[in-house]
């Protein structure tokens, strides 16, 4: 079974830090990395933590002493992976449609760069020609993932190079003297059905033939982690069984000998977040009663934007008959956690414990209504640590200036 944090605990550390505050268990995000080198033994694998999903400092320095990489969305993720201590060969920068100064400047610290438009890779080669390798980022034209919100490689999609335009990207290598090493696809997040990887993959192959000093696949993130109670996540082993395979055929027919990397998120540092908050109040309007706590969309919006399920705990009175709540925040917005939850009794006072929070929780938190961004602690080894305070009154007014 995997390790998860006891109600007694998540009491504990409410008491301690007060709510509302994010929990990290550090043991759990070792075991989702070991889980995926287990299942890929034998394939020649690389995995980058997509640090968008959470980059307290902390947790980067964590993930780099489990011996995994990194991939970032932006430069400065780029620079605080640096700063937790990663070296520029192992960190991975994935954006899109940034500007080619920000792609020099990645360049200029030495790691990994694939490329998402044509543009971009014309201003490389004609810049870098030959002299430094990367990626492109390909739309594989493929409709994935659990809404088309987080769905990133379908035909509409501005992430990219439409596989269309591949010639394209030919005729820029050719004119510059572009080192193609990687291509790359992400095609969405929670993506349960690992053939829509096999897809990818067959998507990829097809055009592998035009890039001679290719080395790289590169298949993105998104493996799916369940939220609902009796969900499945993508079948991690399956998926490792189906990329072996393909990659060995692919091998053993063209004689060439391709690394496969992937960039998970969710995967590593979903399921190891807990969002623990406070009930403010109960309220009884009309069939609907409402548990009120003390914390909104500001502080996780997955529900809001995306519709999203988080499992829902009342650890304070786990005991009590289950009734039907709407849970809802408190922020000037219809900010609602969850509709018809069949929770245990909800007092005022009673401490609710959302799921899954690791991953796009405090990473999407905002300071809407000018409420303060919660604390993060992280717990390792059975200890809880403050890994980030609660905002102040200051952070509101940080690098406001006196204009009138
Ligand atoms: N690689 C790239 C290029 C990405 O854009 C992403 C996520 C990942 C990897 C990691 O995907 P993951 O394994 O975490 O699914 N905020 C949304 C998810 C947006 C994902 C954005 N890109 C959510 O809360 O569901």
């Amino acid at each position: 079974m995997p390790s998860t944090l006891q109600y007694e605990q998540l009491n504990e550390i409410a008491n301690q830090f007060k709510t509302p505050v994010y929990v990290y268990h550090a043991e759990r995000i070792r075991e989702q990395y070991e889980k995926l080198l287990t299942a890929f033994q034998g394939a020649d694998t690389r995995f980058f933590y997509a640090a968008k999903a959470l980059t307290n400092i902390n947790i980067l320095k964590y993930i780099l002493s489990i011996g995994c990489n990194v991939d970032c969305s932006s430069i400065n993720e780029v620079i605080l992976a640096i700063q937790a201590g990663f070296v520029p060969k192992n960190i991975l920068y994935t954006s899109n449609n940034i500007s080619f100064e920000e792609i020099e400047e990645a360049k200029n610290l030495g790691v990994h760069i694939n490329i998402d438009s044509i543009s971009n890779l014309r201003k490389f080669g004609k810049s870098f020609s030959h002299s430094y390798p990367v990626g492109v980022r390909i739309r594989p034209n493929i409709m994935a993932g659990g809404n088309l919100k987080i769905s990133t490689g379908h035909v509409d999609s501005k992430f990219g190079v439409p596989l269309e335009e591949i010639e394209e990207v030919m005729r820029v290598v050719k004119e510059t003297g572009l080192f193609i090493r990687t291509l790359h696809i992400h095609t969405g997040s929670e993506i349960k059905d690992v053939e829509v990887f096999a897809k990818g993959i067959e998507v990829l192959f097809d055009v592998v033939q035009y890039f001679p000093e290719l080395e790289v696949i590169d298949l993105g993130g998104g493996f799916k982690v369940p939220y609902m109670p009796d969900e499945k996540g993508t079948d991690i082993e399956l998926l490792a069984k189906k990329v072996k395979n393909e990659f060995d055929w692919y091998e053993k027919k063209f004689n060439r000998h391709l690394q496969v990397w992937f960039e998970p998120g969710k995967f590593l540092v979903s399921e190891a977040g807990y969002f623990i908050t406070r009930v403010n109040v109960i309220k009884k309007a009309g069939n609907i009663l409402f548990a009120g706590v003390d914390s909104g969309l500001n502080h996780l919006i997955r529900p809001m934007f995306y519709g999203a399920y988080h499992e829902i705990e009342n650890i304070s009175n786990p005991a009590g008959e289950k009734k039907s709540y709407n849970v809802v925040g408190n922020i000037c917005e219809t900010d609602t956690f969850a509709e018809n939850r069949l929770l245990p009794e909800i007092r005022e006072g009673d401490y609710l414990v959302f799921r899954n929070a690791g991953a796009y929780g405090f990473e999407m938190a905002s300071n809407y209504n000018s409420r303060f961004k919660p604390p993060e602690v992280l717990v390792k080894e059975g200890r809880a640590n403050l890994i980030r305070k609660r905002d102040e009154l200051d952070d509101l007014l940080r690098n406001q200036m006196e204009g009138i």
